[in-house]
């Protein structure tokens, strides 16, 4: 990895879940004596091969059987702090998937007392600050998503904000009107994926409906030029993630990725992994990945790094320490 691919940064859009290493599957999949359906690691990761979003989940939720204990849930996040701050990472704000475990019988206290252990840790050992997202499963609706709601509010979890995940097309933003004008009126920050598989409808839906923050993807914003004028006039971040792209078939190839227009156009754009375990690198990779693809040279990875600090949901006092770190000359 290069030294721009390390430069100090923010992960925006990264599921915890998704950070699920194919060893860890079988490590926990042992100490909890969980089955899996696979028969070593590398026979997991030849299951890697995607077709798009709903092949992806399917595997995804599939992994997430062997997550049962506080501990497995702080092991994972350790895991992946420890992986991101060597690449740079100072500011990880991590979504998880509370029902995608309370499903299985895992209760929140387990998923996000684990969570927010590690991040505890995290912060003294890694020097990485941030903080967790709740996201709802759209697929699974929005009262399910209300329910789910209640009992995070209930768990008093410490969450920063809620996001929407999971399969995007039939499910719009509309949909979860309610739940978001509740994360709101008690300070929440809220963001969702949009734009992904989904039109640039959704996009529209998820900043005048559920008035998020960042959308989350975003990038099918481009077929809607009003849309992208109306990105660029509120600079709403986008947190774009190519590895991602490509494995799940929204684009073509890297070197097609439309995330050079996207700056060019003057959207807030980032660059994050998603679920670097099975799409091929975490945030790192992703900056190497468009230096190398899209021939982004040096001074447009520092951009990408410093719009990640921009749009980061932190206090302005942090921002401007992690500012001055990246404008400071590389020794
Ligand atoms: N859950 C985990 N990764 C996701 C993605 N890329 N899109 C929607 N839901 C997800
Ligand atoms: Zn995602």
């Amino acid at each position: 990895m290069s030294g721009a691919a390390v430069v100090p940064k923010a992960e925006l859009h990264i599921h915890i879940e998704g950070t699920l290493e194919a060893e860890m599957v079988f490590d926990l999949a042992s100490r909890n004596r969980v089955p899996v359906p696979f028969a070593d690691v590398e026979d997991l990761r030849a299951r890697y091969a995607f077709s798009d979003l709903g092949s992806f989940l399917e595997l995804y939720y599939s992994c997430m059987a062997v997550l049962r204990s506080e501990e497995d849930f702080a092991d994972l996040a350790n895991a992946y702090l420890a992986r991101a701050a060597s690449e740079g990472v100072r500011h990880a704000e991590i979504f998880f998937d509370p029902q995608a475990h309370t499903a299985r019988g895992v209760p929140l206290a387990v998923v996000v007392d684990g969570l927010s252990a590690a991040l505890r840790t995290g912060a003294r050992r890694y020097g990485v600050s941030g903080g967790l997202i709740a996201c709802f499963l759209r697929d699974l609706g929005p009262e399910a998503a209300m329910a789910t709601f209640d009992q995070l509010l209930e768990h008093q979890s410490p969450i920063i904000g809620i996001g929407l995940d999971s399969a995007e097309v039939g499910y719009p933003p509309a949909m979860f009107s309610d739940v978001y004008a509740r994360a709101r009126a008690v300070g929440l920050h809220c963001v969702a994926h949009a734009g992904e598989e989904g039109p640039p409808e959704y996009v529209r839906q998820a900043l005048d409906i559920l008035h998020v923050e960042r959308v989350d993807h975003g990038v099918r914003s481009l077929e809607d030029p009003a849309l992208v004028a109306r990105l660029v006039d509120d600079q709403i971040p986008l947190t774009v993630c190519p590895l991602s792209n490509v494995r799940l078939r929204v684009v073509g190839r890297m070197e097609d990725h439309p995330i050079a227009g996207m700056l060019d156009a003057g959207l807030a754009v980032t660059v994050n992994s998603d679920d670097p375990a099975y799409f091929g690198g975490y945030v790192g990779a992703n900056y190497s990945a468009v230096a190398s693809g899209l021939g982004f040279d040096d001074e447009t990875l520092r951009r990408l790094a410093r719009n990640s600090f921009d749009a980061a949901f932190m206090d302005q006092s942090l921002r401007r320490r992690y500012l001055d770190e990246l404008s400071r000359p590389v020794s």
